[in-house]
């Protein structure tokens, strides 16, 4: 499974990086407002600077909404460097531009999916990667993870090539979960990776070793 952390933080990217073993980075309109990120120019320089901390995998979200202007910034975008994921949201002309993208040789993923039948349409057009959003569906009483098997599983009869990217994940359970479905990459907040450290045998358990260490070794 490959692990993207989703924020625009660059201190949060290194750290995760320095842990090593991050595969990706996923943004947002949201989480590039959340960093202050305005105006092209500097929007272009900070996906640039998340290139280069990470080896690959920097998905980057168009603005728009229609096609003509959707591919032309999701061109721009992949300009910027080779890492670069034109993020493209489920909508009529974003399933054109996908499909457009991707003969271009671009690499799209399709986000703010939550349906099957809107995950059939992002593989079917090529998508590389479809981001079901588990953690907004719970939110709304809906089973989060229900919408990853059952993805996973639809993929899995046609062999689409699309990468199932489980996004919107808020905690540990969400991220373990989801590689047990088969997810293909899950993308979380830095606090639910570090998070995946924790286990107070394993506090408790290095501590005696240590002191016994110490015991005969003082
Ligand atoms: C994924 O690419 C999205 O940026 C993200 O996972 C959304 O998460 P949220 O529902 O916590 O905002």
């Amino acid at each position: 499974m490959k692990f993207f952390i989703d924020t625009a933080n660059l201190n949060e990217i290194r750290e995760a990086y320095d842990l090593g073993v991050l595969d990706g980075v996923t943004t947002n309109p949201s989480l590039m407002a959340k960093e202050g990120i305005k105006g092209e120019e500097n929007v272009k320089a900070h996906y640039k600077a998340i290139c280069d901390i990470v080896d690959n995998n920097v998905s980057a979200e168009v603005i728009a909404t229609d096609f003509d202007t959707m591919i032309k910034e999701g061109e721009e975008l992949a300009k910027i460097d080779e890492k670069i994921v034109v993020k493209i949201p489920m909508i009529r002309d974003g399933v054109k531009a996908i499909k457009y993208l991707t003969a271009q040789g671009i690499r799209t993923n399709c986000t703010l999916v939550f349906s099957a039948g809107q995950a059939i349409l992002a593989a079917k057009a090529g998508a590389s990667y479809v981001s079901p959003f588990i953690g907004r569906l719970d939110d709304i009483a809906y089973d989060g993870l229900s919408l990853i098997e059952q993805i996973v599983q639809i993929y899995d009869n046609y062999g689409y090539a699309t990468e199932v990217l489980a996004a919107s994940i808020r905690h540990t359970m969400h991220l373990v979960q989801c590689a047990e479905i088969g997810a293909d990459v899950a993308t979380c907040p830095l606090k639910v990776i570090t998070s995946l450290l924790n286990h107070p045998l394993t506090d408790s358990g290095l501590k005696q070793f240590l002191a016994d260490h110490h015991k005969v070794n003082s």
